[in-house]
Parts: structure tokens; C-alpha cells; sequence
């Protein structure tokens, strides 16, 4: 025996199951569509992975069993609270959460910028139900596991571990309705790769996260609310009857999954625009899917007050935007300043 192995002591990971297509459960294991997510429960998913106990202690908690599209902001506070209070026990060193595919990376960002400890925080997912022929959930939780328990995915921000790559929690994006292969990090790449135990990392995340965020679940009234920011679409021939309805509903912030560049249709922009006027933060994000969104002149940014996402998804911008709006900031150099840096 080395020394190494002789000095090596089994960490513990906290898994925290909230249901999804990992815990899917369909009528036949031919199905690989027309299954329930969010069926099976966690003591199910880690018992079908025997090899998890040569990787480390599990300490498993149901959090939810839901399917993510119907994931709420009182889930992510929830959900927020209760890793914060497992990572700031001396006992565990990791923590992994098994997570629905449609919603992972919303999730993901906000942990990356709420949650208050260096530890590794990795979500992952399947694609397959468990009950399916092939099913990537198994793989997917061990690689998870072996990754949470390793002292270098620590200070990386929150991580995703998802067919053998690992993705950072803020460059993470589903990119396929189907694939087992269904995430990538368009721009920017993975972080690294898990496979057979084996942990490479290539890069960093270098915006801040984590333990250097400046958001704190504090700021975010008992009430497990967030301030409202919905997501509107540019496209030809919109309407601004939406962007009215959503001002005269009391909406705090708006995201503009723009055209291109986060171009916005000139009759948006009109609607926009009065928004601006009552108060009302307004993100320019893009629809495109990969890129960033730039501020620049021929944007209207500077005459209206308008904030370019950079690289954040629509999805991604509106957790941004929620934070900094519960916590008071609504200038929009204050929050070009936070999209800049987060
Ligand atoms: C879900 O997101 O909960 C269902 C879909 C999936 O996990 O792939």
C-alpha cells in the first residue's frame, strides 16, 4: 500500500435529489419519451450505483421530486439554504444535486452566485429516464460524486459534471431536445473532463461566484420571494402588448432575448422604452444561443438605460437581474457593473 492510499480518507458527499428525467420512471425500458420525471427517489438512484461507495460517504436528502420546468424561486431559496448549511459543516467535503435537464442551467447560475462556501457544488442530470435501456443518469451521479469529492473542483464555482465533461454553472446551456449528449458552453468550452474516476481540468471560471459574490440569501425577504423579471422574445412582427401587460403587472425587470447582437424590433423598443420611463430594469440579452451581447452605439443603451447580458443566456440574465434587484441595485451603470463582473 503507498503512502498515499494509507493517509486516504473517504470524504463525504451530500447528494441532494430534486427529481427530473434521472429520477423518470417509464412503463416500459423501451421508453425513452412518455415517462414521468421526478418519480423515483434518491435512495433508488444511489442504490443502482454500488460503485459510489468506493468513491465516498453519501449522506442523500430528497429536497423535491419534481419535473424542473416546474421549478419556482421558493425552490431555488430552499434549495440555496439548504446547501449552504450542509457545505458549512466540518464533515462534508462535497455535495452533488441530481437536477431535471430543462432547468439545470438556471439552477446552476444561481447556486454559482448565492451559494457561500469554496466546496465543490456539481449538478447533474439525465437524459434517459432511469427505467430506459441505456440510461445516463448512473454514469452521470458517479462521475458527479467522484467529482465533489475531489479538493481540486473546489473554488471553481458551482460545476456541472454531464456526459463525461465538466461545465462551468455559468457558461452551461442545453443545447439539444434529445441527445444524451444535450449541454455544451458555447464561446467559452467545458472546464474539464471526469471519466473512469479521473479528474482533468483545462481552465478557470474567471468571473466571480460563490464566495466571492456579493448576493447573499439574507437580502431575499422571508417571504421566498424574488422581485418579478419575466423574459420577453424579439422577433419579426412583435407586439408590445406583452411588454405593456407585463409594466401594468407591476414587473420590475424585463429581458430581452434580442435579435442578433440583442437588436430589439423598433416597435419593442418604443414599448421598451415607457417601461424605462416607469421604472422598469431592462436586459439585453440574445436569442441567438451562443456569442455575447455587446453594448454598443448603435444600441440604445446609453440613451435608454439599457444593460448588455454579455455572455448570459436570457435564462441566466434574469437570475442576475433578480439578485441585483433584491438587493436594491436598479441603476443601470450599477447593473452593467454586475453583469460586467458576474
Ligand atoms: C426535467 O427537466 O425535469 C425533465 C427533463 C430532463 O430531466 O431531461
Amino acid at each position: 500500500m503507498s503512502v498515499d492510499a494509507a493517509h486516504w480518507r473517504r470524504p463525504t458527499v451530500a447528494v441532494l435529489a430534486t427529481g427530473g428525467t434521472i429520477a423518470g420512471e417509464a412503463a416500459d425500458a423501451a421508453r425513452t419519451v412518455g415517462y414521468t420525471a421526478g418519480v423515483v427517489g434518491v435512495d433508488r438512484l444511489l442504490a443502482a450505483v454500488p460503485a459510489l461507495g468506493r468513491v465516498a460517504a453519501i449522506r442523500a436528502e430528497q429536497v423535491a421530486n419534481i419535473d424542473s420546468k416546474d421549478i419556482d424561486e421558493a425552490l431555488w431559496i430552499t434549495l440555496a439554504r439548504r446547501v449552504n448549511a450542509l457545505l458549512a459543516q466540518d464533515d462534508i467535503d462535497g455535495l452533488v444535486i441530481a437536477h431535471g435537464t430543462d432547468t439545470l442551467e438556471e439552477t446552476a447560475y444561481w447556486l454559482h452566485l448565492t451559494v457561500a462556501s469554496a466546496k465543490p457544488v456539481v449538478l447533474t442530470a439525465a437524459m434517459r429516464p432511469f427505467t430506459a435501456l441505456s440510461a445516463d443518469g448512473s454514469l452521470n451521479l458517479l462521475n458527479a460524486v467522484t467529482l465533489a469529492a475531489r479538493p481540486d473542483a473546489a473554488a471553481r464555482g458551482v460545476l456541472v459534471a454531464f456526459a463525461n465533461r465538466i461545465h462551468s454553472a455559468r457558461d452551461i446551456t442545453k443545447v439539444s431536445t434529445y441527445a444524451v449528449d444535450a449541454f455544451a458552453s458555447p464561446e467559452s468550452g467545458v472546464l474539464g473532463w471526469v471519466q473512469d474516476g479521473r479528474v482533468e481540468f483545462q481552465r478557470r471560471v474567471t468571473r466571480a461566484h460563490t464566495i466571492e459574490s456579493v448576493f447573499k440569501l439574507e437580502a431575499i425577504d422571508t417571504q421566498h420571494a424574488l422581485p418579478a423579471v419575466q423574459i420577453i422574445v424579439s422577433h419579426a412582427g412583435v407586439s408590445r402588448v406583452v411588454v405593456d401587460a407585463l409594466v401594468d403587472a407591476g414587473v420590475r425587470g424585463i429581458v430581452v432575448a434580442g435579435t442578433g447582437n440583442g437588436s430589439i424590433h423598433a416597435t419593442l423598443q418604443r414599448a421598451l422604452a415607457d417601461a424605462r420611463a416607469r421604472g422598469v430594469a431592462v436586459v439585453r440579452s440574445s436569442r441567438v444561443g451562443s456569442g455575447h451581447v455587446m453594448r454598443n452605439g448603435a444600441a440604445p443603451d446609453d440613451a435608454l438605460g439599457l444593460v448588455s447580458a454579455g455572455t448570459l443566456n436570457p435564462y441566466k440574465a434574469r437570475v442576475l437581474l433578480m439578485l441585483a434587484l433584491a438587493h436594491g441595485w436598479s441603476e443601470p451603470a450599477m447593473l452593467q457593473s454586475l453583469f460586467d463582473q458576474y
